[in-house]
């Protein structure tokens, strides 16, 4: 295990490094970036997925799976072998090599969500064993995969485990220790649900993102929002997981547990090479509705985090590391402890301003501290006149310094922004910048890269981006997850940066949206998710079965290659 960790170790700077000089491509000049032939439009319906002549997929890692071998069997509806199982709702995803050529490594990967009638088979829990199997449906997963005779497949592992809603979780950064984290019992199960997309560190850990932790609370009794909790959107009601009815802490009536919320909406740490490290809620990275945690390593070797809010008319963020990262790690202190978080101000002719927030801010004032800002951080970007924005979700960063953030689609938008001109903004944008003094400076540039309405009519229609790859030779992949053109299905896409060419590569299931996006080091495999395929009715898709009206449909990772063993995307 050391052996490997060191070598893992190298392999992460070695690809930092990569990452600064931008001299991972492997495009020779003249040769077009995309060269595969794209799904046509009129094929991506149905109850199967459709991908390019040119690749081809397998399917792994459904929902339900053993994380072992000799694990507990996929039954449904879920009992509490579920905590020893692959959850549901497979979102973020990063792969983590283990053997030198990249065919063996570990998949970690979020479960975001799955509705009681899909994982319990009825709609309301009736028991505190019904709610533990739902949590455990939730959280992340650590899975080891390898290719074997050319085929990728779970095998036997010393890493495999879950991370789930009751599990043990530590606290870091500002807020660790705070009164606000404290509840009755004082337990350290606080756990981790809503976990949407990721970020991968450059020394080899798994950031797993909270983001709409606030649904999975409701109220027994009377319970009166402050202005806090209706801004992170907590209500009576909740998305009826009913998880209050026998677990306390969601009852948000519950006096004893009025600080629970207060222990979501963070980005947390998971080290896939400890099975016993218990994951850390980094909270100098702010509450919110976290989507996705992009980085950038500059020169200097401080770590940068960009990171989306998840919501209509809410904000775009970026944390940055107080020092070098490896100089940080040697006095003991994470990058993701020390450092400022700021949010993005996008202005009138491409300018836009990162401000910062920290206590020190006149325009704080109002916040007791900076565990206090940290808890409110919606609050307090908007004090600070942080631009409202059409749901931010992924970020990436481009190696050549470029920023990418997808911007869903805001329905409700009336009064548009420079950054989101369109009102309403039905099938969303995504905007490109670039950060002064080397990823760490307090300006930047920007630039609306494309508006998904002026591909809308034509054959690479697509609508809601949302998963995003800046890969090293300068293509752009997206998926969809949103309502498509003629309800056609959820897509994957290349995008060339520089032409602006978008093809279209994979087509999903009915009810899917497709996310989660990650490579072996080779960028031979490219592993992607279908979340909630059919929405888990089994008369819209059966997959990864083959359609029979029958056969409920299963969260799954596809594993996809060129079928001549090129580059994805190529
Ligand atoms: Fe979990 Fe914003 O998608
Ligand atoms: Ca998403
Ligand atoms: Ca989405």
């Amino acid at each position: 295990m050391e052996i490997r960790r060191r070598t893992l170790l190298k392999g992460g700077i070695a690809a930092a490094a990569q990452f600064l000089v931008g001299c991972g491509s492997t495009v020779k000049s003249g040769t077009p970036l995309m060269g595969f032939r794209p799904v046509p439009f009129a094929k991506g319906f149905g109850p199967m997925p459709v991908i390019s002549e040119d690749y081809e997929y397998e399917v792994l890692i459904p929902w339900g799976m053993p994380l072992q071998p000799d694990g507990p069997a996929y039954q449904h509806p879920a009992i509490e072998t579920q905590a020893e199982q692959v959850g549901i709702g497979h979102d973020g995803m990063a792969y983590f090599p283990i053997a030198e050529d990249g065919t063996r490594g570990l998949l970690a990967l979020n479960h975001e969500y799955g509705r009681n009638t899909h994982v319990l088979g009825k709609p309301v829990p009736e028991s505190l064993a019904d709610v533990r199997t739902s949590q455990y449906a939730h959280g992340a997963s650590v899975v080891e995969i390898a290719s074997v005779d050319g085929k990728w497949q779970r095998v036997a592992s010393d890493y495999a485990r879950r991370i789930h809603g009751n599990d043990k979780v530590t606290f870091s950064g500002p807020v660790a220790g705070n009164p606000a984290l404290e509840n009755q019992a004082n337990n350290p199960y606080a756990g981790t649900f809503a976990n949407c997309s990721n970020g991968q560190t450059p020394w080899n850990t798994y950031l797993t993102c909270e983001e709409n932790f606030n649904l999975y609370f409701a109220a027994s009794g009377v319970f009166t929002p402050t202005e806090s909790q209706k801004r992170y959107g907590f209500n009576n009601t909740g998305a009826f997981y009913g998880w209050h009815l026998f677990d306390k802490r969601f009852d948000l009536s519950d006096p004893g547990f009025k600080n629970e919320v207060n222990r979501f909406g963070w980005v947390m740490e998971i080290d896939p090479f400890d099975p016993n490290q218990v994951p850390v809620k980094r909270t100098a990275l702010g509450r919110l509705k976290h989507e996705g945690a992009g980085h950038a390593v500059n020169a200097e070797g401080r770590l940068v985090v960009y990171m989306g809010d998840d919501q209509r008319f809410e904000h775009i963020y970026k944390f940055v590391s107080a020092d070098n990262w490896q100089a940080m790690q040697a006095r003991g202190v994470s990058p993701l402890d020390e450092g400022v978080l700021y949010t993005a101000r996008f202005d009138e002719g491409g300018k836009g301003e990162w401000l910062a927030l920290t206590a020190d801010n006149p325009k704080l004032a109002a916040f007791k501290d900076q565990a206090d800002i940290l808890i409110n951080t919606r609050l307090a970007a908007t004090a600070l006149g942080a631009t409202d924005m059409d749901r931010p979700e992924w970020t990436t960063v481009a190696p050549n310094g470029d920023v990418y953030c997808t911007l869903t689609n805001n329905v409700q938008r009336t009064v548009p922004n420079a950054a989101n001109p369109q009102a309403p903004n039905p099938n969303g944008h995504i905007i490109r910048w670039r950060d002064s003094d080397d990823f760490v400076g307090t300006t930047f540039t920007w630039e609306i890269f494309l508006i998904s309405d002026k591909h809308y009519a034509k054959e690479e229609s697509f609508g809601s981006p949302d998963g995003l790859w800046a890969d090293p030779d300068g293509r752009l992949f997206l998926m969809t997850d949103g309502p498509q053109r003629a309800k056609h299905n959820n897509q994957l896409l290349v995008a060339d940066t520089k032409t602006g060419e978008i093809r279209r590569l994979l087509t999903g299931v009915a009810g899917c949206e497709i996310t989660g996006i990650t490579t072996t080091p080779d960028r031979k495999t490219l592993f992607a998710n279908f979340q909630h395929p059919g929405n888990g009715d089994p008369k819209l898709t059966s997959f990864p079965a083959e359609f029979d009206e029958k056969t409920i449909p299963r969260d799954c990772t596809l594993a996809i290659r060129r079928r001549d063993g090129g580059i994805v995307g190529s």
